[in-house]
Parts: structure tokens; C-alpha cells; sequence
């Protein structure tokens, strides 16, 4: 793996190193042999760059093998020997802000530098050791900035020679001077490519630095050639030899190394420049920041990205997954269901699932996506969750109620403003729909409706008498009963209406219930009772006997059924009010029954009521049925009394408010629309 890798290494970027001795050639460097320190990086290109543009960082790239500058033989002994070194480098900087510092060859005793400081002292020297002769460091720098301490090399584009300080011994202009000896400016951060040279010979004590774009020959003449100084008095015994580069606080440059050879008493040898290619431009000012700050930002930058996704997940999810949150009580209850189940049974509450609408709210058909059974959800929606624990509660007490007559209330769900109500789903639709606009013209049979009847009675006998609470419905009507497939009846909505009661209406005067069901004490007091239930059952039998709706348009006055059954009995012939359609096709003995049990359950007087425990033994012919009067003419007066007593009444339906002119209670212009 390793070979093959190293194989693919040398077929694309053939790097030809030559190191015998203290002699050796790299013409583009695979980290072989060299020691890189700070931010010295070798890219995979072959170059070594020693800073990208980070602010404040010092790179370093050394030959890892120290290198005798003192040889017996040397015909330069005991003076240091002679030495060669030719390279090509590459300054970039930024074309938004200017560059610094540069870099420098450097033969020093180690190839750490430990304390060494950015900018002007390019990695190489401190403020601290700056000028100190135990140094012992020869470093030619090709410097970016003008002069440290803005006195000494203060032409920023500069070559300098620098001995154990940044202060430069001998420092030029960088320029290269043609063969016609021309001489040409030559900027060293143009990120073009340079060509440079630093020759020492040992005897004569003299270092030549030279230096050319890359396209050029060698220059004739140097750029620099020093010889005031004993630089066998700087160099030690052995000595490393490398690059260093730095960049300042608020300057930076990439500076990158592309091939260097190196030669102790002899000429380096000749790099071969076919294979170099321009270093990359730089454009992100961005990465420019120094390390610290570039570290910050990218946390800063990560934390940021973090809360904006969470925040996008989290809206996200509030809008596809609508989101509920549990207050403590809420957990504990059983009956409680998760919003998102019902949303999906229902398709999203879509209007094409909308199988009723009544006081309360629209109610919807749905289809649990867990199990796949049929639920029918009812939706009331209220303004602010004021009373919504107390609403839970009772709906978990209602949930308890199990009765066959009874519609099974499975569970409940809050969101927000709207609380949820889970039924069974029951098929045939509600026992008003079956009598007034049946589909088909179907026509329930007698024997049909006297079932119903049964068991709407019963449904009632357990919430009022058999359950371990007396539940009053408080709404029964026909619209409230349900009808199974095998037409058997299901109240509804029982109890609901209490929970309405304290929930909005209860500042109110109102009562609630649906006119022409509500008992006349209930108008009266707003006190539902057992017996007030009583009355609406006997509105709904005459309703199911007879076929009419309990109010609606007379010819001269209001009709109201309770009277027009009752004036029939009178006179003797109420098998007159029964319902047309049934083409006289029912038992007479329980028609009469019926209609006479509807006529005492409607009695003004709660006393006069039956039970509905003695109601069922009545519908059973357990007890025969007391005879029923017109206690319209025994009781006048108690009657005008209770009329002038009437208040505003409030539906639950419809909130028509109205005003009793007769028995019943019952009399306003709206009143067709009664349910
Ligand atoms: C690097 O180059 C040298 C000589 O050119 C070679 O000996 C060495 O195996 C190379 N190293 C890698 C990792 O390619
Ligand atoms: C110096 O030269 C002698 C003979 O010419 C040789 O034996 C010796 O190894 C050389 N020393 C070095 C350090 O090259
Ligand atoms: C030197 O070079 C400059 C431009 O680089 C040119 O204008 C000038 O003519 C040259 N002088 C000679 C003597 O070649
Ligand atoms: C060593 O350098 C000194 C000057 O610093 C010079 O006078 C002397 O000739 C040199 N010795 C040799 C052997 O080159
Ligand atoms: C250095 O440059 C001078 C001319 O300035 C030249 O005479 C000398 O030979 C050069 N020395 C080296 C070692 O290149
Ligand atoms: C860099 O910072 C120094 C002080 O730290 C300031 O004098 C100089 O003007 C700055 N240069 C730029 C280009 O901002
Ligand atoms: C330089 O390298 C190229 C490709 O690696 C090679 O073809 C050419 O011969 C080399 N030139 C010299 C002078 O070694
Ligand atoms: C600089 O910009 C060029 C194109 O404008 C792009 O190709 C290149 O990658 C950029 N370099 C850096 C270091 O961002």
C-alpha cells in the first residue's frame, strides 16, 4: 500500500533528491530528509510552504542532518569552509491587504528555535536574543516589510544579510541584474517565482547573494557580496540549514519553498526548474485571522450553524409534526391520546372528513393508523386551555362509562386551543337523519324505532341510575342517538354539555341544552337534572311516534308537537299523530304507549315524571302507565306564572335566545332552525 502509494507519488510529481553528504538537491521536496516545524507544511504539489496567510505564525523547514562547516581538508581551514546554496521560492500575498514578512536561508547550530517571534523577527530571532552573539546564526532574508524599527531597511522590498540579529549587516533593494547589466526591480511577493543564490567562499571571507526570476539566468553580478565580517566566528563546527518564514499581526503571506540544493567546498547543484509550477494565488482574506481567532470564528460559526438547524428542525417539526407538549396531569391519562395519531387519522383534519357538525364542533371521521379502526373524532374548539385539566378529568371519568347503548368515548387528545374527543365510530349516522331525511327513502319499521327507544332508555337508566355517578346528558335529542348496523341506538355527547356549562357558558345566565328539549324548570333555574332528561326523552318519543320535529312552522302559530299530541289525546283519537310513513304498520298497545309515555315524560311538573328506572318497566309492560291529563287545564295558573318567569334561553346549537309565550316554553321567529 505504502509503495504503491509512493509509486503514484514519484509517476506524478517526480522529485529527484540527491543527498551525498553534506551535498544534496531537492527539486521539489516529499518530506524526505527535512524537519518541519510550526506551520510549515509540504503541499502535495512538492513544495513546502512554510505560513499560509494565517496571521502571527512562524513555519520552519530544515535539512534534518546537521552539515560540517569545519573541514581540515577545506583548503580554507581553520577558517569555516566554503559553502553553496541555490533555491527557488515563492512569496504570495493577498491582494486585499499587503504582505509580510518574508523569508529567510539560514544556517543556525539547531534547527528549533524556541522563543522565536513572528514578523520582523521571522521566526528566527526574539526580542529577547535579538543581537546576541551566542546566537551564532547566518540568515539571508528576503524581507517584505521596510525596516524593523522603521529606521534600518525601511525600502520594504529588500535582501538582507543578517548576523546573530534582524538588524541586516548589508541589506539591498531586491533587483537582479541582467547581462547587459540592466537592472530590474524584482518583487518578491508577486508570488511569481524566484530564483536565488548565496555562495560563501571560506578563503576570502565572502558571501555573495544573487537573485532572478525564474525565467532568467544566473545574474554575473550579485545582488549582495559581503565580506566585512568574520563569519567563521558565527558559524559552528556543524550547523543546520533551512528556511524560516513568519507572518505579523496584521500582514501575512503565503511563502512556499519549490527546490533547493545545497553543497559544502563546491557548487550546489544545479536545480533543475523544468517540473515548478506558480504557487496558488491568494484570495480569501478570511484566512488571513490569526490562529486563535480563526479557531473562534469557526466555533462561533459551528455553534451558530447548530442553533439555526435546530431551530429550523424544531420549526420544521412544529409544522409537519404537530407538536404537543404534556403537562404533568396529562400524563397519567389513560384515555389520552397523541395528536399526531389522530392528524394522521384523520388526513389532517381535511373538510372531506367532516361526517357531522353540532354545538361543540365538527366532528370527523377517522381511521387509526395504528390499529385501522374506525374512530369518530370530535373537535371542539375553545379560547385559552382555562378549565382544559377539569375537562380532562371529566372525560376521563365519562371514558369509564361502558354501556351498549351508550357511544364508546375512547379517549380524548388537547391541542392548543382545540380538545379532542375519541368515539367509536357508529355507521347508520344519528336516529334524526334515519327519521327525517333517511337515505332511499328508507323507513325505519316500528319495531325498529321501539328498539330504539328501548335502548335509548336504557343508555339513560344507566347514566342516571346505574353508573357509580349520576351523569346527567343534559342534550338528549334525536340528533344525540346514534344507529348502529343493526340499528340499535347509541347515545352521545352525554355529559358534554356539562363540561360546556363550566366551561364557556357559565358566566352566562344561559342554560344549555337544544330548544325544544329543554325542560321549562331547566329554562327557568338553568338546573339540569335527571328529570329534566326525562322531559327531553319524551320530547324525542313523540318525535320518534310521530315523525314531526318537537317545533316548527304551524299553519297559524307555532307547532308545537307536545300540544298537538296532547290535544289529540284529549280528544280521544292520538293514533291520529302517528308518523304517516309507517302506513299504519305498528302494535297499537305500544304506539299508545309510547306516545302517552312521551306526553308524561313532557310534563311541566318534575314531579309528574317518571324515572327513568319506572319508565323502563312502563316500556317493558312491567307496571302499567298512569292515565295522563291535559294539565294544561288542572294547572293554568302555575303555568302563566311559569311563562312570565321565562328567561333567555341559550342552544348549544345555535345560541338563538327566545322567549316563551306558551307550555314549552317555546316561541321565536328563528325557531325553525331549532336543532
Ligand atoms: C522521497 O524522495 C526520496 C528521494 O527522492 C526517496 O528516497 C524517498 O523514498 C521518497 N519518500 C517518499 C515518502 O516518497
Ligand atoms: C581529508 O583528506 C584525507 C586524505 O586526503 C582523507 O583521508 C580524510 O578522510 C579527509 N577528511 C575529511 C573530513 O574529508
Ligand atoms: C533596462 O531595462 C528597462 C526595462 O526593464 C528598459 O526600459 C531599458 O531600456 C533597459 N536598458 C538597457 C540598457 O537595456
Ligand atoms: C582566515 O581568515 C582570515 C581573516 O578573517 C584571513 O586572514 C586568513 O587568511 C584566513 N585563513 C585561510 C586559511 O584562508
Ligand atoms: C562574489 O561576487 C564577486 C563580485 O561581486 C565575484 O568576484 C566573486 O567571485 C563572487 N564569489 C562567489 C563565491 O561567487
Ligand atoms: C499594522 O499594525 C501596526 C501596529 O501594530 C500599524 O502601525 C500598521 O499601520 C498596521 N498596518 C496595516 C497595514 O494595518
Ligand atoms: C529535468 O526533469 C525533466 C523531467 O523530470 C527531465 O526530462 C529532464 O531531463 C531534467 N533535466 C535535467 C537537466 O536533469
Ligand atoms: C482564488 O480564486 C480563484 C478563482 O477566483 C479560485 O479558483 C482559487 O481557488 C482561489 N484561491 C484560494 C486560495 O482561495
Amino acid at each position: 500500500m505504502a509503495l504503491a502509494i509512493s509509486l503514484v507519488f514519484l509517476l506524478f510529481f517526480p522529485i529527484c533528491s540527491l543527498a551525498q553528504g553534506d551535498n544534496f538537491l531537492f527539486n521539489g521536496f516529499n518530506g524526505s530528509d527535512l524537519k518541519l516545524e510550526g506551520d510549515s507544511k509540504l503541499k502535495p504539489s512538492g513544495m513546502i510552504r512554510l505560513t499560509d496567510t494565517t496571521r502571527d505564525v512562524i513555519g520552519h523547514a530544515f535539512y534534518n542532518k546537521p552539515i560540517t562547516m569545519f573541514d581540515k581538508n577545506s583548503s580554507s581551514y581553520p577558517n569555516a569552509s566554503s559553502f553553496s546554496t541555490e533555491f527557488v521560492f515563492a512569496i504570495v500575498s493577498q491582494s486585499s491587504s499587503p504582505g509580510g514578512f518574508g523569508l529567510a536561508f539560514t544556517l543556525s547550530p539547531s534547527p528549533s528555535f524556541p522563543g522565536a517571534e513572528t514578523g520582523h523577527y521571522l521566526g528566527i530571532f526574539s526580542s529577547s536574543n535579538d543581537k546576541n552573539p551566542s546566537n551564532h546564526i547566518l540568515a539571508v532574508e528576503f524581507d517584505t516589510v521596510n525596516g524593523y524599527k522603521d529606521f534600518y531597511n525601511s525600502y520594504g522590498n529588500h535582501v538582507g544579510i543578517d548576523i546573530n540579529s534582524v538588524d541586516s549587516k548589508k541589506f539591498e533593494p531586491a533587483v537582479y541584474y541582467a547581462t547587459d547589466g540592466n537592472k530590474s526591480e524584482l518583487s518578491l511577493e508577486s508570488g511569481d517565482l524566484i530564483h536565488a543564490w548565496i555562495e560563501y567562499d571560506g578563503k576570502a571571507q565572502l558571501l555573495n547573494v544573487t537573485i532572478s526570476p525564474i525565467d532568467k539566468k544566473k545574474p554575473t553580478k550579485p545582488l549582495l557580496s559581503y565580506h566585512d565580517y568574520d563569519l567563521s566566528s558565527v558559524l559552528q563546527e556543524t550547523m543546520y540549514a533551512g528556511f524560516s518564514a513568519s507572518t505579523g499581526d496584521n500582514q501575512s503571506s503565503s511563502h512556499y519553498i519549490l527546490a533547493w540544493s545545497f553543497a559544502v567546498n563546491g557548487i550546489a547543484s544545479k536545480l533543475n526548474l523544468t517540473q515548478l509550477s506558480n504557487p496558488p494565488k491568494e484570495n480569501s482574506s478570511s484566512s488571513s485571522y490569526s490562529r486563535p481567532i480563526k479557531a473562534l470564528i469557526v466555533a462561533l460559526s459551528v455553534v451558530v450553524f447548530l442553533l439555526l438547524a435546530i431551530l429550523f428542525l424544531f420549526t420544521l417539526y412544529r409544522k409537519l409534526m404537530p407538536f404537543e407538549t404534556l403537562e404533568d396531569w396529562e400524563i397519567d391519562c389513560p384515555h389520552r391520546f397523541q395528536y399526531k395519531d389522530l392528524y394522521a387519522a384523520t388526513k389532517g383534519f381535511k373538510d372531506s372528513a367532516v361526517i357531522g357538525a353540532g354545538g361543540f364542533g365538527a366532528v370527523y371521521k377517522g381511521v387509526m393508523p395504528s390499529t385501522g379502526c374506525e374512530v369518530a373524532i370530535k373537535k371542539i374548539t375553545r379560547n385559552g386551555i382555562q378549565g382544559m385539566r377539569e375537562f380532562a378529568a371529566e372525560i376521563e371519568s365519562l371514558g369509564r362509562l361502558r354501556h351498549k347503548n351508550l357511544v364508546n368515548l375512547q379517549g380524548w387528545c388537547k391541542k392548543k386551543n382545540d380538545l379532542l374527543i375519541v368515539y367509536d365510530y357508529i355507521p347508520n349516522g344519528s336516529l334524526d337523519t334515519l327519521i327525517f331525511h333517511p337515505k332511499d327513502n328508507f323507513v325505519l319499521s316500528w319495531e325498529q324505532r321501539f328498539n330504539i327507544i328501548k335502548g335509548i332508555a336504557s343508555g339513560l337508566l344507566y347514566l342516571h341510575e346505574e353508573w357509580e355517578q349520576v351523569v346527567i346528558h343534559r342534550d338528549v335529542k334525536s340528533s344525540n342517538v346514534l344507529i348502529d348496523a343493526e340499528l340499535n341506538a347509541h347515545l352521545s355527547d352525554f355529559g358534554l354539555a356539562r363540561l360546556y356549562d363550566h366551561g364557556e357558558i357559565s358566566h352566562t345566565t344561559g342554560v344549555v341544552g337544544t330548544i325544544g328539549y329543554i325542560a321549562p324548570e331547566l329554562a327557568r333555574t338553568g338546573k339540569a337534572s335527571a328529570s329534566s332528561d326525562v322531559f327531553a326523552y319524551g320530547i324525542l318519543l313523540l318525535e320518534v311516534a310521530s315523525g314531526k320535529r318537537p317545533i316548527g312552522p304551524g299553519h297559524s302559530d307555532q307547532f308545537i308537537l307536545v300540544d298537538w299530541v296532547m290535544e289529540h289525546h284529549e280528544a280521544g283519537h292520538v293514533l291520529d299523530t302517528v308518523d304517516p310513513k309507517l302506513d299504519s304498520n305498528y302494535v297499537v298497545k305500544e304506539m299508545e304507549l309510547v306516545l302517552q309515555l312521551g306526553l308524561l315524560c313532557s310534563h311541566f311538573k318534575q314531579e309528574a315524571r317518571p324515572t327513568m328506572r319506572q319508565l323502563v318497566r312502563y316500556l317493558n309492560g312491567d307496571e302499567p302507565l298512569p292515565p295522563v291529563y291535559n294539565w294544561d287545564l288542572i294547572e293554568s295558573e302555575s303555568v302563566s306564572e311559569m311563562n312570565s318567569r321565562f328567561m333567555q334561553v341559550i342552544s348549544t346549537d345555535s345560541f338563538i335566545s327566545y322567549k316563551s309565550s306558551s307550555f314549552g316554553g317555546i316561541s321565536s321567529s328563528s325557531m325553525a332552525s331549532g336543532r
